[in-house]
């Protein structure tokens, strides 16, 4: 017998995404580098499905039906060039290797090019929804060629998790456009956490709430219109005691958070892409600010405000509509980076497919995203989801909470740099006139850079060091 799909690489997220496979009835090959952890997953998994064990490259690419489907478990960046290396030439033209790490986009351009050459589909796939996804559908974000799809499309459709029926898989776009949407999938996924955190220190530090009443106040928000498995969660482990102290566990766990690289990513893309995506890049800057132990233990004593906590009931109603309004904002910069970078590598980018796909196995899975679906149906070409007739009426009435949000958290010293990004996003772009013609003043002044002006076409400049006449440039 052969197996319809191979994985390699056997940590958890392999291991589940293979035993995901064989209980939806695909013979499946394992593979491992160390063959300990395919004898363990078969040893202890066995049982769930048909699993085709191979100790070598070799075995494994022979276990397989052709075209063969092989699907890459690996740590993103060297190691998945290592494998690549490594099976490559075991393979032959029409075989597909499914890349299913959080790879950069622009290293699955470069392997789908060079494997092209050779005949070989590279196919750079996100895959998004933890180990739990993994093994009970996740949402997955395959790019590659159309052609690949037709091959792998079923397959990975088939395990994927599924939302009204529809399944949370689909084709992206050519080469590395599935990788490049699931880098933005965790740039967003940032941003939500962020806002997340900053909503449960104005609750904590604003309102005085103790993180068991906090998980109370999330409890409750899950079941409206900020649904959603991140807020689900968030309540989760709020409501969690440290066992050996009986503290609160958000109490004892040091405050600095990781990060390994998509949502730094999504922002220096979204630079070279001209993208303003302040939302996200505040929410990987405050993870940066707080892992920087020495900075922070320097400045601790310095000066703030006299707090003194709002003690308003409508607080907690406040907060959940600056962070509804937050996230349309966050959500909007990272649909904004996806339609730019489609337009740049010519992906061609279905914006309302990617909320689809989103709406289940994934981290950032919400009932939102059904919403986001909606406007991208009702106005493919929207230029922002911002001006979608409900999310332009769910901010217009969130904007005055939203605003006393921003000012409290300013007022009494509680950082809140994803709320107060997002606001100031908001109010240029409905702004009449911004300051940048200020900006384009002065840079006329000192390096003669010229501007345009509002009346007339073409470029110009002052000759400020003269008799300061305007020159057509
Ligand atoms: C997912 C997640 C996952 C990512 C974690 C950790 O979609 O399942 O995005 O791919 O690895 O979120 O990311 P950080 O370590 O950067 O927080």
């Amino acid at each position: 017998q052969k197996a319809r799909i191979g994985v390699t690489g056997l940590a958890v997220m392999g291991r589940n995404l293979a035993r995901n496979l064989a209980r939806h009835g695909h013979p499946v090959a394992v593979h491992n580098r160390t063959s300990a952890r395919t004898k363990a997953l078969v040893e202890e998994f066995g049982g769930e499905g048909t699993f085709l064990p191979a100790e070598t490259p070799e075995r494994f690419v022979e276990s397989l039906e052709r075209p063969r489907r092989l699907v890459v478990m690996v740590k993103a960046g060297g190691p998945t060039d290592a494998v690549i290396d490594e099976f490559a030439p075991l393979l032959e033209p029409g075989d597909m290797i499914v890349d299913g790490g959080n790879a950069n986009f622009a290293d699955t351009r470069r392997r789908e090019a060079d494997l092209r050459e050779r005949g070989i589909h590279f196919v750079g796939t996100g895959i998004s929804g933890g180990e739990e996804g993994a093994l009970h559908g996740p949402s997955i974000m395959p790019g590659g060629s159309a052609e690949s799809y037709e091959a792998l499309g079923p397959l990975l459709e088939d395990i994927s998790a599924k939302v009204d029926g529809t399944p949370c898989c689909v084709h992206v776009g050519p080469d590395g456009a599935g990788h490049f949407v699931k880098m933005v999938h965790n740039g967003i996924e940032y941003a939500d956490m962020q806002l997340i955190a900053e909503s449960y220190d104005l609750l904590r530090h604003a309102a005085g709430l103790a993180p068991a009443e906090i998980a109370e106040v999330f409890r409750t928000w899950n079941t409206g219109r900020l649904e959603s498995y991140l807020i689900e969660i968030t309540a989760e482990v709020l409501a969690h005691t440290d066992a050996s102290t009986g503290r609160p566990f958000v109490d004892v766990v040091l405050d600095q958070a990781e990060q390994k690289g998509t949502g730094r990513w999504t922002v220096q893309t979204a630079l070279d892409l001209g993208v303003p995506v302040g939302g996200i890049a505040e929410a990987v800057f405050a993870r940066s600010v707080s892992g920087h132990a020495a900075l922070r233990e320097a400045a601790r004593g310095l000066p703030g405000p006299s707090r003194t906590a709002v003690a308003d009931s409508g607080f907690a109603d406040a907060v959940e509509k600056a962070l509804y309004a937050s996230k349309i904002v966050a959500y909007a910069q990272g649909f904004h980076e996806i339609q730019a970078g489609s337009a740049e590598y010519g992906w061609n980018i279905d914006l309302g497919a990617m909320a689809t796909i989103w709406r289940g196995g994934c981290i950032i899975r919400a009932r939102f995203l059904d919403r986001i679906r909606a406007a991208y149906e009702a106005d493919p070409e929207t230029p922002t989801l911002l001006t979608d007739d409900h999310f332009a009426e769910a901010v217009g009435d969130a904007q005055d909470a939203w605003r006393e949000v921003v000012a409290t958290a300013a007022r009494l010293g509680v950082p809140a740099p994803g709320f107060s990004t997002a606001l100031a996003y908001y109010d240029s772009l409905r702004a009449d006139r911004l300051p940048a013609a200020l900006t384009q003043g002065q840079r006329d002044f000192f390096g003669a850079h010229t501007y345009r002006r509002t009346d007339r076409d073409g470029s110009f400049h002052t000759l400020w060091g003269g008799d300061r006449t305007e020159v057509g440039a």
